[in-house]
Order: C-alpha cells, then structure tokens, then sequence
C-alpha cells in the first residue's frame, strides 16, 4: 500500500500543488495534517483562476493542521529552509520546457532541507520524451542517490485529480499512463559540501 512511505509523524513538504487533491488524499489517510506544509508555485488568485475546487482541499487541509503556502518557487524553497523527513514533489516537473533548469534547482533546494535520513520523492512519467529527463542522473549531479523507484498508481491515492496546470485546460486531467516515484537519499558527504558552498557564497 503506498501510503506505508508517509506517517503523520513525518514532517513532510508538498512542492507544486494544483488543485491540492494529492496531499488532501494523503492528509485523509494519515488522519492529520498537523505536519505537512503544502505548497503551490500558483498565487491565490491564479489558484482561484483555474481550479473550483482547490479552496474546499485546502480548507480540508488546514482543518487538518496543515500549513498551507502559495507562491512557492521550487528552485528557491531553501530561502525559507525548515528541516524535512519527506519532500514530495509529484509531476510539479513535467510542465516545463526548461526542465534541467527546474528539476536541478529542485533538487539543489531540496539537499540542505533534508533531515539526516530524509528522502526526497519524485513522481514522473515513465514514457517518452519525460523519462529521457534522465531524473536519477540530475538528481545524483545535485548529491541525491536513488534509493527506490517504485510504480505510482493513482488508485493508491483516492481524491487525488492530476492537473494540466497551465494554459487555458488547466484545471482538466492530464494522461499519466505508466509512471513511477522516485525516492532519493543524500548521498555520503554532500552535506559537508553544502556547508563549503554556503560559506564561498556569504
Ligand atoms: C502538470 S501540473 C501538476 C500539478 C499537480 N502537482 C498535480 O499533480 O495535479 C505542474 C505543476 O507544477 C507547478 N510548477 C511549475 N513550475 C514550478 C516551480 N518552479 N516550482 C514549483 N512548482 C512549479 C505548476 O504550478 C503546476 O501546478
């Protein structure tokens, strides 16, 4: 059963909400919200442009206990750094051309947030052109080591409706077809190397 990989004793961050149909699924079967913080790259007023049912999520989710945070730019999350057991982040990456720019600004953020035995999931596509994203590669180049990739199905996740999130079809579904979730760990020293880089850049 997927939800094995949450407990609600893990402190989880949500990157790249749509209708906030996922964590609202996951927030139901864990029974709290009390330690996720859900987040969106959409603003208020984007999130009220395109999808009438992500108020009736988040309310939900903050009935829960959640955190709730709008605006929230995956490549700069570590701007605000809180430390995570989990930092989920579900086809948040696959409405970008510029996606080597997105994914590895994701994973860069991603690294100095990560609790000592924190992983870092990833839900992709499985099918050209998106698996020749070549995801464990850029994840690794970031100082994240695969540990998992496990298939995704959506059956796992009741309520959870995936969102184009752009354009003019924004609120409707996208195909997922074959899809897997990716599950990275720090690899050995990357944070003594985080720590080199923050200091060369105060
Ligand atoms: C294909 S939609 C998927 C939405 C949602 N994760 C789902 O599964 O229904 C892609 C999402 O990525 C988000 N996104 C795009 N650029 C982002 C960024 N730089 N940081 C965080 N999220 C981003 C968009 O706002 C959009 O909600």
């Amino acid at each position: 059963m997927a939800h094995l990989d949450y407990s609600p004793d893990s402190n989880m961050l949500f990157v790249g909400e749509g209708n906030f149909s996922y964590s609202m699924s996951i927030c139901i079967t864990l029974g709290s919200g009390a330690n996720m913080t859900v987040t969106s790259y959409d603003t208020t007023k984007d999130l009220r442009e395109k999808y009438p049912d992500a108020w009736a999520n988040i309310r939900l989710l903050t009935d829960s206990g959640a955190t709730v945070l709008h605006g929230v730019d995956a490549r700069k999350m570590s701007e605000h750094p809180s430390l995570r057991d989990l930092i989920l982040c579900f086809f948040s990456l696959a409405s970008c051309s510029k996606h080597r720019e997105l994914v590895c600004g994701f994973f860069l953020n991603a690294v100095p947030m990560l609790s000592p035995e924190g992983q870092c999931h990833v839900t992709h596509k499985r099918k050209p052109p998106f698996n020749q994203w070549h995801i464990p590669k850029l994840a690794s180049e970031c100082g994240l080591g695969l540990t998992d990739c496990a298939d995704f199905n959506i059956e796992d996740y009741p309520g959870y409706d995936n969102k184009r999130g752009d354009g003019e079809r924004a609120d409707k579904r996208f195909p997922l077809g074959k899809c897997c979730k990716y599950k990275f760990v720090k690899e050995f020293g990357v944070d003594a190397l985080c720590s080199k880089v923050s200091l060369f850049s105060t």
